[in-house]
């Protein structure tokens, strides 16, 4: 049983699962702690357990982090060698203890996808791991769970679960069911988040979000399209990399200038921007003079339903500064997913670093 910072504890979820894995017969070992941006280091601890007492199962009680380093952990717990080399190379999990997960809080997909993400904080390295073998067995989503998701975590979750969706959207082919799923996923994130930080255990508003969040990265979002390379994501990992800055509120600052850049340097994307503004957020064609105008507008929108949840302004509001946004780029490059070339608009090292520089 493999869970985080103590707030099962805090909130009684911790107790619940006990008693029901004791009703249940089983032997439990445990490891706690698992940090947000979890660390290699507690996959390694996490895979000696269960190569030590011989365990059968994972149960990850918790959010993305637990999650994602039990994943880690089920696959380095069939592995003879450092977990880190698993990250590194994907091809070496040849096998995995099964996963269960109870998630904790609306944001990652992580319990219902087959990747997670690893850092090593040795190297500055925030990478994710990805196997057929680590989709999770089953995953329990109580929305009455994350009643007690503290406001930051809701809006990090809230923003991360949009990036999700905005990741499959900003591509060229995108398919007309994958557009529908992604625009209502991103209304449910607009319009259920302020309810859920207003009244936290508004049940209507926390399962609308948990529901939505959990069709983020699991290939729903891209039926039909050819999909992406989460080009935001791959940013963001490395500045939470450098920084530990927590991984939605990296996205809400980046995403923005991510659209602005896009857009300045290929015109011609143009109508997935005139969705954005009316199927997403609403506004109506007739209401602006002319096409640019109306595109302005949705991204307005987007940055001030940010702003609106108290997104830092910028990277720089974090005690980020450019030092290190060469050598990210040059990284991304070496080991991210896909290449740049392949996103909405190819990006170059030198776009990269230029997002970044806005984003400050
Ligand atoms: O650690 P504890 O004490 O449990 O507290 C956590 C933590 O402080 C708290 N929390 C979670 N559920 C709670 C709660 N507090 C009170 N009540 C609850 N019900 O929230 C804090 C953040 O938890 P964490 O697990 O770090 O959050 P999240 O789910 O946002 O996960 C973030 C990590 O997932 C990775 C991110 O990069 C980041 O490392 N991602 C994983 C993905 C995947 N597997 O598909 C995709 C994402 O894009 C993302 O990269
Ligand atoms: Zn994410």
């Amino acid at each position: 049983m493999t869970y985080g910072g103590g707030s099962i504890k805090r909130n009684g979820l911790y107790d619940l699962v006990k008693a029901e894995l004791n009703a249940a017969g089983c032997t439990v070992f445990e490891l706690s702690g698992i940090e947000p941006n979890p660390r290699v280091t507690s996959v390694d601890a996490g895979a000696k357990i269960c190569k030590e007492q011989g365990v059968d199962l994972v149960l990850a009680v918790g959010g993305g982090s637990t999650m994602d380093a039990s994943k880690a952990i089920c696959a380095a717990a069939c592995y003879d060698g450092p977990a880190w080399d698993l990250v590194l190379d994907h091809s070496k999990i040849k096998a995995a203890l099964p996963l269960f997960t109870i998630n904790t809080i609306a944001a990652t997909g992580s319990e219902y996808d087959s990747a997670g993400v690893i850092t090593n904080w040795d190297t500055k390295e925030k990478l994710p791991i990805g196997s057929s073998l680590l989709w999770p067995v089953v995953s329990f989503l109580d929305p009455s769970l994350t009643y007690t998701v503290p406001a930051n975590q809701t809006i990090a979750g809230s923003c991360d679960m949009m990036s999700h969706f905005f990741e499959v959207y900003f591509v060229r082919d995108l398919s007309p069911i994958a557009q529908g799923l992604i625009e209502a996923a991103e209304r449910i994130a607009i319009t259920y988040t302020p309810i859920a930080l207003k009244d936290p255990k508004n049940y209507e508003a926390r399962a609308k979000l948990l529901w939505a969040s959990t069709l983020g990265c699991n290939g729903f979002a891209n039926l039909g399209s050819t999909g992406s390379i989460f080009p935001c994501h791959a940013i963001e990992h490395e500045v939470s990399a450098y920084y530990d800055i927590t991984h939605g509120i990296g996205l809400a600052i980046l995403t923005p200038r991510l659209l602005r850049f896009w857009l300045e340097k290929d015109p011609s994307v143009a109508p997935r921007y005139v969705d954005l503004a009316t199927n997403i957020f609403g506004l109506r064609r007739e209401n602006y003079e002319s096409e640019a105008a109306l595109i302005e507008a949705g991204l307005k929108a987007l940055e001030d339903f940010y702003a609106s949840l108290g997104i830092p302004s910028g990277l720089s509001k974090l005690g980020i500064t450019n030092e290190h946004f060469a050598a990210m780029a040059e990284h991304i490059k070496t080991h991210w997913i896909g290449s740049f070339d392949y996103c909405f608009v190819p990006m170059t090292n030198e776009d990269i670093v230029t997002v970044l520089e806005r984003s400050l």
